[in-house]
């Protein structure tokens, strides 16, 4: 089997746009964070890019250094923001209003975040129907539309002078629709955005403008954003890198541990009920049918890949799976989540297994935007582009290649991820085969 040759990565000279379309819950989590983390005010908790060590070479060698030793990402301090919302708040506004983060705590990076105010943004209202804003751009078509974006993005670049610039998607989850004839190439995807075909979606047209500007793109949400031909013909034509999508947070986070735990032990499942209550602005928005339908395709996949149900019907062919969100606006960013998992064993015999997890959306979504961010900087520069599955880790349905199945399984995920980075620098794979420390 061969191994493509190891990349020659460019140095993180200069600094980093991270572009945000979306500036509510989690993208204002993420910027306080990080402006934190820069004070010395608070630790990037939950971040691979930032305390996540990796093994090299012999478990006897005793080398585990920091991933961002290894690798040369890009520093916390070399991080510029800008981005785009539907509403005009500045950041500091925006993080207030999600009540993610303690005033005491947004207060002592205040200065930074009201100094990072929102683009106007490409909206159309039917794709998600439960919220509405004045700062959105106007334009006779949807490319003229693509076409101011790219203007922002090249402003941005001008403005700041970043020297590199990547864009991760933290907008709203938009109504569930599948990909038509106009997403099929690149042809027909510039045609429709001119003749502003109702089948391309706001996230869409921001993904063209990113790719076309050269500017890797990520997307957090569970919209069809870059899943279509045209986007992947546009990705290579350009050679950026792209990665998608929908962050793997609460629920399916959980799901992608538990699930291939029973599987390794062959226990079999008759069904799988998840339900969770949500406060938020992504709650409001998910409220919607059509939304919460593109939020629910996405979560449901997870299982079906890991359990194989097809080589193993005995266990798995027959299991139901289930899963609700509710928007109940007490609790706001901090939902509760349940999950009651029905597993049989040895000779049939039932058993259940009850999760209740507590959780905080944002404070989980915000260290994988930082980890994308780097990510997909490092990538780009080491000349990897198109789709990047190595990073599937942190999504809830990883984009793959045409034909091949999606990794789920977050410790083969995590595996996949390291050893890129082993890699990325010609270090050996780990392959945990480990016969060598008995010869
Ligand atoms: N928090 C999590 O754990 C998590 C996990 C997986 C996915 N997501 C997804 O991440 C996204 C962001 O979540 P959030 O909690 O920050 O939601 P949010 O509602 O707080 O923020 C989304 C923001 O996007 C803006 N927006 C909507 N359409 C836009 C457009 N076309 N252009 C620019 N801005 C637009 C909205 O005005 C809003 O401010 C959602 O799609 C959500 O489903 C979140």
């Amino acid at each position: 089997m061969s191994v493509r040759k190891t990349p020659n990565i460019a140095p993180a000279e200069g600094k980093l746009g991270v572009l945000l379309p979306g500036m509510g819950s989690v993208a204002s989590t993420f910027i306080a964070g990080v402006e934190s983390v820069k004070k010395g005010l608070a630790k990037p908790i939950g971040s691979l890019t930032q305390i996540g060590r990796i093994r090299l070479g012999k478990r006897t060698d005793n080398r585990n250094p920091l991933i961002n030793e290894l690798l040369p990402l890009a520093g916390l301090n070399s991080l510029v923001y800008g981005g785009w919302d539907i509403y005009e708040d500045n950041c500091y506004d925006a993080a207030v209003n999600a009540k993610v983060l303690r005033q005491d705590q947004l207060d002592q990076v205040r200065a930074e975040m009201e100094a990072i105010k929102p683009m106007p943004a490409v909206f159309e209202q039917r794709y998600v129907t439960r919220i509405n804003g004045p700062n959105v751009k106007k334009g006779s078509n949807k490319m003229e539309l693509a076409e101011a974006l790219i203007a922002d993005i090249a402003q941005f670049k001008k403005s700041t002078g970043v020297s590199r610039t990547v864009m991760v998607w933290c907008g709203s989850t938009e109504i569930f629709k599948r990909s038509t004839a106009v997403h099929q190439s690149l042809k027909t995807f510039e045609e429709g955005l001119a003749k502003s075909d109702p089948d391309i979606a706001p996230s869409q047209i921001y993904a063209y403008a990113s790719l076309k500007s050269g500017v890797p793109f990520a997307n957090g949400a569970p919209n069809l954003t870059l899943d279509m031909p045209a986007m992947q013909e546009l990705a290579k034509q350009q050679s950026v890198a792209i990665a998608g999508k929908d962050y793997k947070t609460g629920q399916t986070f959980m799901k992608t541990l538990i699930a291939p735990g029973l599987k390794s032990r062959l226990l079999g499942m008759h069904g799988w009920f998840s339900t969770n209550i949500l406060g938020n602005r992504d709650g409001v928005v998910l409220d919607d049918p059509e939304s919460f339908k593109t939020k629910e395709e996405s979560k449901l996949s997870a299982l079906e890949v890991i359990f194989q149900p097809d080589q193993y019907p005995d266990l798995y062919q027959h299991f139901d799976h289930k899963v609700r969100i509710e928007y109940y606006p007490p609790r706001g960013d901090n939902k509760e989540g349940w999950d009651n998992i029905d597993i049989f064993g040895w000779l049939g015999y039932p058993m259940q297994i009850k999760i209740n997890f507590l959780c905080r959306d944002s404070i989980l979504a915000a260290p994988l935007v930082l980890d994308l961010a780097l990510f997909l900087d490092l990538a780009q520069r080491a000349g990897m582009s198109g789709i990047q599955e190595w990073l599937s880790f942190y999504f809830k349905s990883p984009m793959v290649a045409p034909g091949l199945y999606p990794e789920h399984d977050i410790f083969i995920q995590l595996m996949k991820l390291k050893n890129t980075l082993r890699w990325m620098k010609g270090e050996d794979l780990i392959t945990h085969l480990g016969l060598e420390y008995y010869d």
